[in-house]
């Protein structure tokens, strides 16, 4: 039989062009979607599918349970918990206020919203530790650029009641788990530990006064940070506050006896797992929430460069801050429209779906309307069926039929139609058989041998 060859459906291709539509007296309409937000079409739905199946299983193998929180929530809970003086409170969050008249924000992060679900669904007398697993998207009002985007997709990991570094490192070892199940390779962690409420005070005063002789050569944004938040002025990425946070007093220098010892353990727990891990002391995350280790994940590509695909720490006092218990917790993010980036970049070969090997062709009014149920119980049975319901030429069914590249194709014409049977035909060696209905799904069964195509598997 002569091999078509499959044309692929490419949809960036057919729908990549913004266009304006125009209604008769009506007002302009900007057919694309809104800067820094992108459609995941069909055909890269197989990267996103993967990371899904990877992160759930990982999830699964250490002990998380999933869970869904809103997109929405009410803006002061973010602003309290994620710092005032932090790009995401001062720049980047979508505010607005409801017909309500409530002062709600587009979540631009998980973590504050899961301590709110938390303290909500009184968690606290569930036995600890209480491992939090869940994903989706997240907003955050940034300029635009490779892997910068709006609107994007996080997933979280994140564990509360547990204050033993050894948790730190079991995260860690997650992360990286996780992308090196993904495929990505050159993986690298950076670490720091920015102490308890204790140490932090004393190491952010000696901060503020190395900064303020240095002053005159900070940024203006860092200028004004200095008196809000001096930490941040760390991660500022302005080359003349980097020259000047390259010799600032180190946070680890500057720990109370518990939190060095914390930390010692975090990174001795790292060296017996073997993970590629540097100690950044500049490194001080773009969150408030956070207390003694803090890590950030990222990827090494083939130029050497370095991209950030997640970040994470403790957060010992969020819960409490927020009106609960003093209860220890510790998570990480990570980006998956970066990972995504990275998984292509790698070329790494991604799960396929199950494709069927089933072609259902049928001719005339009674034989389409006999097909939807045949369609039913092969879906039923777990058996994928390719088919083209709206053509009505058995010509053009069988060429697609060539085109899918099916082993075997079932034709109901008029005559099967009436008498309740399905003409099954062999594809590999063009031999077929007519068989009545109720014999259909075991036949196809054992043509396929044991290898029958179950498409109720896998998705996540
Ligand atoms: P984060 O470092 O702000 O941490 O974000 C985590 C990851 O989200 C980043 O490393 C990056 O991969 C991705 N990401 C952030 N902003 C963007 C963007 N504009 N476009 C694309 N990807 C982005 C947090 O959000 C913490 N809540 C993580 C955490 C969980 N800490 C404790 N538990």
């Amino acid at each position: 039989m002569k091999k078509v060859k499959r044309k692929k459906r490419n949809f960036s291709k057919n729908f990549s062009q913004a266009k304006v539509f125009t209604a008769p007296n009506k007002e302009t309409l900007l057919l694309r979607t809104i800067r820094g937000m992108k459609d995941i079409l069909p055909e890269e739905q197989g990267y996103w599918n993967h990371i899904r199946r990877v992160l759930s299983r990982a999830s699964q193998e250490y002990g998380f349970s999933r869970i869904d929180i809103p997109v929405v929530e009410y803006a002061n809970l973010f602003t309290h918990s994620i710092g005032e003086g932090t790009d995401i409170v001062e720049k980047e969050m979508y505010v607005f206020t409801t017909k309500g008249g409530d002062r709600v924000a587009l979540r631009p992060e998980f973590t504050v919203g899961l301590v709110r679900a938390y303290i909500q669904h009184g968690m606290n007398v569930m036995s600890k530790p209480i491992k939090l697993f869940c994903m989706g998207q997240t907003y955050r009002y940034d300029r635009p650029q490779e892997g910068r985007y709006r609107e994007f997709s996080q997933a979280n990991f994140d564990i509360f009641g547990e204050e033993d570094p050894i948790m730190d490192a079991h995260l860690v070892q997650l992360a990286h788990r996780i992308l090196t199940n993904l495929g990505l390779r050159n993986i690298q962690f950076q670490i720091n530990s920015i102490g308890c409420t204790q140490c932090r005070k004393d190491y952010r005063n000696l901060l503020i006064s190395y900064l303020e002789s240095r002053k005159q050569k900070l940024c203006q944004d860092c200028k004004w940070r200095l008196g809000i938040n001096p930490m941040r002025i760390l991660d500022c990425k302005e080359d003349k506050c980097l020259q000047v946070a390259s010799s600032v007093p180190q946070s680890v220098d500057h720990l109370c006896e518990d939190c060095h010892k914390h930390f010692k353990s975090v990174l001795e727990y790292l060296d017996e797992l073997n993970l590629p891990y540097v100690i950044n002391h500049r490194l001080v995350r773009g969150l408030d929430y956070y207390n003694r280790t803090i890590f950030e994940i990222w990827v090494e590509r083939e130029d050497g460069k370095l991209h950030s695909l997640g970040g994470g720490g403790r957060y010992d006092y969020l819960i409490k801050e927020l009106g609960g218990e003093m209860t220890p917790a510790i998570g990480f993010a990570v980006g998956l429209d970066r990972i995504v980036i990275e998984m292509k970049k790698n070329k790494v070969k991604i799960y396929q779906e199950p494709k069927p090997r089933i072609f259902l062709a049928q001719l005339g009014d009674l034989a389409k309307k006999k097909s939807l149920n045949v369609f039913a119980e092969l879906e039923k049975n777990g058996i994928i069926v390719a088919e083209s319901f709206g053509r009505g030429s058995l010509k053009s069914q069988l060429r697609l039929a060539d085109q899918a590249a099916v082993e075997i194709t079932l034709i109901i014409g008029q005559k099967e139609a009436l008498d309740g049977t399905v003409i099954v035909k062999n594809m590999k060696n063009g031999t077929q058989e007519t068989v009545i209905l109720e014999k259909l799904v075991p036949m196809i069964k054992k043509m396929l041998k044991s290898d029958v195509i179950i498409s109720k598997v896998g998705n996540v």
